[in-house]
């Protein structure tokens, strides 16, 4: 195999999507445009992936170090966009010592994917340029692939073209593969004289043909070639969304996830989930979510960055975020677990249970309408309806512990820094406010007593 670089274009701020926000950092599947075209780059091996960035390119570089870490990334400057030639012309000094094929890939077309990179790359054979292209209902702003004698002679842009070059259909994805020398030697020849009185990349193909050296042009048609749409706008964004959401629910389903209605649920770019997983209507597994063989996701759960292990079932309507959850557990519905959620096997928390860096170890139950934040649960407790873990004084957090086998009774406040040993009982309606030695009863609340006769008395 040659050797191979990959230019990606990225340099534009992309004002058609009226945002404050450089295009290639708005996100499909959650994960920015760029992401995942770098993605892409890098599953083609490489040598170097060189990305020009303009518009924002610190915010750029700042994704892309902190995703693609040990990665082969270059970033080149272009301070002024002028144009695609010029684009791959700053890319030059990072390639200046690169022998080989270049490919070269717009950071604003995130479908496209390793096997048509490789497809392309197969029909290109030994061509110094080859061109991928769409075969359209109509050309729209696509530059016009214009042929003679089935040969690819140049590419016109729209702006540019003749009335009858409108019509072809056959139009430049902006996806190519160059051989490097030719490369940098062309580029140095181009003019702006053009419509846009841009650096036109598109040239390339009638430099090629001035120089007598192999162009091939590779056509995508139907849903291959949608593949390639570029993203100018919020509607090619919403698009784009659509397509990846297919392709993502398709490769999960492939791996053995059953979707009850795959059209309503949503799954982000980093998302992975073992065989036998269910997923119910109307769930979103965002962020980097792993799910474990054999899980449950009722209806309405939002899960986000958060791992599950085996055979773990989260009831309808719950929330989760930055949690960590071991097997076997059941969770909701309705209950909210927030950063720092440790569970150990077999914990069940229940509807209006919410917890916060807290870790419960094996076998916790807590049912209903508690608040544990900060705070250590040991093995087979058992917490109370209506618990409640006070870990705020109004300017610091403070922990709770409580060891194992403890029994905390319903509605009762652990006051931290609080701790409650090993096989302690906490009676209901009690605010601790101090230690709860190993074996012992704690209770705080005043004792009962009963007024004989009061209601009749009362009510004269
Ligand atoms: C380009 C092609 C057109 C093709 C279309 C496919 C040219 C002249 N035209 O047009 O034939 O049909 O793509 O989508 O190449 N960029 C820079 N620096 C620049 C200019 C552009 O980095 O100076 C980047 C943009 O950020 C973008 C990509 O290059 O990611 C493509 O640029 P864009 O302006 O969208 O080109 P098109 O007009 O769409
Ligand atoms: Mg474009």
């Amino acid at each position: 195999m040659r050797a191979r670089a990959v230019v990606i274009m990225a340099a534009g701020m992309g004002t058609r999507m009226k945002s404050e926000k450089v295009k290639v950092l708005h996100k499909v599947a959650g994960f920015p445009l760029i992401g995942w075209c770098v993605r892409t780059a890098l599953s083609l091996s490489a040598e170097r992936v060189v990305l020009v960035l303009g518009h924002q390119h610190e915010k750029v570089e700042e994704f892309l170090d902190q995703t693609f870490q040990n990665a082969p990334l270059v970033y080149a400057f272009q301070a002024e966009q002028l144009g695609t030639a010029h684009a791959v012309s700053c890319a030059e000094e990072a390639l200046h010592d690169f022998e080989g094929d270049v490919f070269i890939l717009s950071g604003d077309v995130p479908g496209l994917t390793a096997e048509t990179l490789e497809a392309f790359d197969a029909a290109c054979g030994d061509a110094d340029l080859g061109v991928m292209g769409m075969r359209l209902s109509s050309g729209g702003a696509y530059g016009r692939l214009v042929c003679d004698a089935d040969e690819l002679q140049k590419i016109v842009e729209a702006r540019d073209c003749t009335s009858e070059e409108l019509k072809i259909c056959d139009v430049n994805s902006g996806i190519y593969r160059v051989n490097a020398r030719f490369l940098f030697a062309a580029l140095k020849r181009f003019s702006r004289n053009n419509a846009q009185g841009e650096y036109y990349l598109t040239d390339l193909v009638a430099a090629a043909r001035a120089e007598h050296r192999k162009v091939c042009a590779h056509l995508l048609e139907g849903e291959a070639a949608e593949e390639l749409e570029g993203i100018n706008d919020r509607i090619d964004l919403a698009k784009a969304e659509k397509r990846m959401q297919q392709r993502l629910k398709k490769a999960l389903m492939r791996q053995g996830v059953t979707m009850i209605d795959p059209d309503r649920l949503y799954v982000e770019a980093q998302v992975t989930a073992g065989s036998d997983c269910l997923l119910e209507p109307d769930v979103s597994l965002r962020g980097q979510t792993h799910l474990g063989r054999g899980c449950v996701i009722g209806q309405g759960a939002i899960i986000i960055d958060s791992s599950l292990d085996e055979g773990t079932y989260i009831k309808p309507y719950s929330h989760i975020e930055g949690a960590q959850i071991g097997p076997e557990c059941q969770v909701g519905p309705f209950a909210r677990l927030r950063p720092g959620t440790v569970f150990e096997r077999d914990v069940r928390v229940g509807n209006f249970v919410e917890t916060k860096k807290s870790h419960l170890f094996e076998g916790v139950k807590a049912g209903h309408l508690s608040y544990l934040g900060d705070a250590e649960v040991g093995p087979r407790c058992n917490i109370g309806a209506g618990t409640i873990t006070c870990n705020y004084d109004g300017h610091n957090k403070h922990p709770t512990r409580i060891g194992a086998d403890v029994f905390i009774g319903s509605d009762s406040q652990l006051v931290a820094p609080v701790c409650v040993e090993e096989g302690a009982y906490v009676g209901a309606g009690t605010t601790v406010t101090g230690l709860v030695p190993a074996g012992a009863l704690a209770i705080s609340r005043t004792p009962q007593k009963n007024l004989e006769g009061w209601v009749a008395r009362h009510k004269k």
